[in-house]
């Protein structure tokens, strides 16, 4: 087996390795003066199994990209299988068509991916899980709950409601639920346009309890943001804001510095940008 990454979420590429035991292999990424990418692996990778280390975060379409020339060069180099791990799959909330003459693009960069020549996919907490069914190889879909609730369990919240910010989140929220033996509540929402979110009612008790709300993404924050503003407008207390995979993208951590948020954790599915350090509570993926 040999561990390679590429250029989206390196740190997490060596914790990886730190707990298997195992180098991180010798590759390298570059660009030419037009953008184009370039691949070389610095090893011998013949009859290998191939770990790539890629998440699809920012800049998405070049993280993708290098992806693709990644598993072109392995297959060309004879690597025995090519097995991507993707902490974070980008494209995912588009997996299905909601407006006419709109793509599925979840279900095209599985086929690209495959195409391409990927022998397996691990992956985190996917937005629709049915996304797993959209690759013809096997996917290992894991889940960073169990991380997540070990966190909130050990910070003894008292009188916790978890909180899905929408339907498609209550299943995740009815795990968490499960876990920290706490009730759990769905904020009901609509979305007017990409990135706005309205909340329009609840369904459960939040009144006077600490709701901890379960997130699979965060990216611009506002979802979050319409979320604790409809908990305090019901009589809930100050808010946790956990989630999988944190995107932050443009000023969404200055969105979340909100009065009522307590703490924000997420995971390191997606490399944090070194002014995001310290401003959020980061729980590693990597065992
Ligand atoms: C969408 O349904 C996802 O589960 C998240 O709620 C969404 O991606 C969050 O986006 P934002 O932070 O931009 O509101």
């Amino acid at each position: 087996m040999r561990i390679f990454t590429g250029s989206s979420n390196p740190k997490l590429a060596e914790d990886i390795c730190r707990k298997l035991g195992e180098q991180l292999g010798d590759v390298t990424l570059s660009r030419f003066k037009s953008g184009e990418i370039y691949v070389n692996y610095e090893e011998s990778i013949r009859n290998c199994d191939v770990f790539i280390v890629q998440s699809l975060s920012h800049p998405i379409n070049e993280m993708f990209v290098e992806l693709l020339v990644m598993i072109d060069a392995a297959k060309r180099a004879s690597a025995r299988t090519v097995n991507i791990i993707i902490p974070y799959y980008g494209y995912a909330r588009q997996e299905r068509k909601s407006a006419p003459r709109e793509p599925i693009s979840a279900k095209m960069v599985a086929d690209v991916l495959t195409t391409v020549g990927a022998n397996r996919v691990i992956t985190m907490d996917l937005h629709a899980p049915a996304i797993q069914g959209f690759f013809n190889i096997p996917v290992d879909h894991l889940t960073a709950l169990d991380l997540i609730s070990e966190y909130l369990r050990s910070k003894n919240i008292s009188n916790p409601v978890i909180v899905s910010p929408d339907a498609g989140r209550a299943s995740m929220a009815e795990k968490l639920a499960n876990h920290l033996d706490s009730p759990f509540a769905i904020m009901i929402k609509k979305r007017p346009s990409h990135n706005e979110s309205v909340i329009t009612h609840v369904i459960g008790d939040v009144e006077g309890r600490t709701p901890i709300i379960i997130e699979d993404i965060i990216d611009t924050g506002t979802t979050i943001i319409n979320v604790v503003e409809g908990l305090k407008e019901r009589g809930a207390k100050d808010v946790y804001v956990c989630a999988t995979h944190g995107l932050f993208s443009g000023s969404a951590l200055e969105r979340l510095n909100h009065p009522n948020i307590k703490e924000v954790v997420i995971t390191d599915s997606i490399l944090l940008p070194d002014d995001h350090v310290g401003r959020v509570k980061v729980l590693s993926v990597a065992p």
